[in-house]
């Protein structure tokens, strides 16, 4: 399964309203954000281009939803439970509440995802992962499978989605099962 491993993607913080950098701040040692700055700046004083920005695999957003599943395969609910409720993978807990029980210290920045499946279809819960500024460009909520449009990311994540694409779609399956 496609879990990845190391260190998460890690820009700088820019500011307090960007949700990735909220994101990324609660996931990245303080070390690692002083390199990424320090590449940055080194980066942006030479001149360097930041390469080998990754393609996404095209999917077609249709009204506000995403229809298909970035696989072409639907997700593991059971490894979609894990990625939500982890603090270094997910970490939507940091925002949102949830129908798990065994988790502290759930959010309330977000609305409770309690019953999230009746008020969206599938395909709508999969673009609000994907990239929620697609329906909101003032939200916190971080893009989970975007590369472009971000601000002052570290070279070395660049081209990098916070998700891969099977684990938005363990995400949206496990979403689907709360009615
Ligand atoms: C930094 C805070 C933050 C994080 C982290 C975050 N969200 Fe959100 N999310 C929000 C906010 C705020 C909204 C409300 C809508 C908006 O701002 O556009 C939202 C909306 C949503 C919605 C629509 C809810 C509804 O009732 O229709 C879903 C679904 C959702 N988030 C799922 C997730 C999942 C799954 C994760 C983790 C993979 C996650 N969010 C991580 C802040 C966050």
């Amino acid at each position: 399964m496609g879990l990845r491993q190391g260190p998460a993607p890690c820009p700088i913080p820019a500011n307090a309203a960007n949700g990735e950098g909220i994101l990324r701040e609660a996931r990245c040692a303080r070390g690692a954000i002083a390199a990424g700055a320090l590449a940055v700046v080194v980066a942006a004083t030479v001149g360097l281009p930041f390469a080998n920005a990754e393609v996404l695999p095209p999917y077609v957003i249709v009204g506000d939803a995403i229809p298909e599943s970035l696989t072409g395969q639907p997700g593991d609910p059971v490894r979609g439970k894990a990625i939500v409720a982890s603090r270094q993978t997910g970490l939507c807990l940091l925002c949102h509440s949830a129908p798990l029980p065994e988790e502290k210290f759930q959010g309330t920045i977000g609305p409770d995802l309690k019953g999230v499946a009746s008020r969206n279809t599938e395909g709508e819960l999969r673009l609000r992962i994907v990239d929620p500024r697609r329906l909101n460009p003032d939200t916190i909520m971080p893009a989970y499978y975007r590369v472009d449009g971000l601000i002052r990311v570290a070279p070395a994540f660049r081209g990098k989605t916070v998700l891969t694409a099977e684990q938005i779609e363990d995400v949206v399956a496990f979403l689907m099962t709360l009615k």
